[in-house]
């Protein structure tokens, strides 16, 4: 802990921002509690942002938090979220541009609140091309005043390298301590699961009217809705149970129940339609969502439940009154169950995969 102490005392002293870095298992969310709590014997105003999607302290799994220290904490999870930022994920994988966007929001709301000193705990993706990009961005962005590389011999020199050269940046490299103890991927499994069981106990089932709201980080509901009379042709040349049909600038989105008839795609160049881009039904089930105000500001998740494509609702499960004030509807990727236990995830960050492209197109992909 004397390195520890030793890094503490400096980054308390100086500057404002200070991330940490290692793979899971490193001891940053240790390290971030205690230099939390350093940092308040001295400072009035400390904030964390809890930016591991996967293993959330502050909010739910899939959101990145932010909220300051009231006191000594013995626990990250004491802290109270004061803001959120939706990813709708439990991994940055695809959603990198997400995480660095709102790790740095978070930052930013922490320092217009008055925080003398926010600390960033990142999640452990620190390997390959994407999580290096990630990281590399998220530096970046953030400008931290301090770095702090938790690691057990160099393993993650790739990601100081760039830094090492900014003036600003102090870099501070520490072992990993002797006492970690390695999560198995089952139990960081269940630790989300209980955390999201947390979140969605008291959750109740609301109808939501898609209506009413503006989708985001998805094609529903972003075009135009398609006339019933060509619905049915549609559905005649798919073959399909076609409950849900938009235009949108990349072709037509459709959302079926089942099988379709791959034969029948070509036709739909009679409907003027260059591009078929599938979403399935069952993609929605179980779907995490987050709720935005008018100005983008996170409100709270929530999990769809049946959808009435025909009527244009969903029942959805949200705790307290989070749907009072929402304006928007973040997509997230994550499908779970009311307890937690996650069933499934909706690839590439979107909803739909395309399925087919076909003469006539563009070449866009
Ligand atoms: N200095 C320490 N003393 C005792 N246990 C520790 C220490 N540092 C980490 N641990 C334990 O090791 C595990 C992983 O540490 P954690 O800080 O969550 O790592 P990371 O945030 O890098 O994934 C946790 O269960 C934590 O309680
Ligand atoms: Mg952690």
């Amino acid at each position: 802990m004397g390195d520890w102490n030793n890094a503490m005392e400096r980054i308390a002293a100086e500057g404002k921002v200070c991330l940490l870095l290692g793979a899971p298992d490193t001891g940053k969310s240790t390290f971030a509690l205690e230099l939390a709590n350093f940092c308040l014997k001295k400072i009035k105003n400390v904030a964390v942002v809890d930016a591991d999607i996967g293993q959330s302290d502050i909010g739910p799994p899939g959101v990145i938090g932010m909220g300051f220290l009231k006191g000594k904490l013995a626990d990250l999870g004491e802290i109270e979220l004061e803001k959120g930022y939706f990813v709708g994920s439990n991994s940055p994988e695809g959603l990198e541009i997400a995480c660095v966007s709102g790790t740095f929001k978070m930052v930013q709301e922490a320092l217009k609140l008055g925080a003398q000193k926010v600390i960033v705990d990142p999640t452990g993706a620190v390997f390959g091309r994407n999580a290096r990009i990630l990281k590399y961005c998220k530096v970046d962005m953030l400008k931290p005043d301090s770095l702090v590389v938790l690691q057990n011999r160099r393993e993650i020199e790739h990601l100081v390298q760039p830094v090492s050269r900014r003036q600003e940046c102090k870099i501070f490299r520490l072992p990993v301590p002797a006492q970690v103890r390695r999560k198995g991927r089952e139990e960081r499994r269940e630790l989300r699961r209980q955390s999201f069981h947390k979140y969605f106990q008291e959750a109740k089932e609301i109808e939501l009217n898609w209506e009413q709201l503006v989708t985001s980080r998805t094609y529903f509901r972003t075009g135009r809705l398609v006339a019933e009379e060509t619905k049915n042709k549609i559905a005649s040349s798919l073959d399909c149970a076609l409950l849900h049909a938009e235009r949108i600038p990349e072709g037509l989105f459709a959302i079926i129940r089942g099988g379709f008839n791959r034969a029948g795609v070509p036709l739909l160049k009679e409907e003027g339609i260059k591009r078929l881009i599938i979403g399935r039904e069952e993609q929605f089930l179980g779907l995490l969502v987050g709720f935005l105000d008018g100005e983008g500001d996170y409100l709270g998740c929530g999990i769809i439940q049946r959808t009435d494509f025909f009527a244009n609702r969903s029942k959805v499960l949200v705790p307290g009154d989070v749907l009072k004030n929402a304006k928007e509807v973040a997509m997230g990727s994550l499908r779970i169950r009311k307890d937690g236990e996650e069933i499934g995830r909706v690839k590439s960050h979107q909803l739909e995969k395309i399925h087919e492209t076909f003469a006539g197109d563009d070449g866009t992909q």
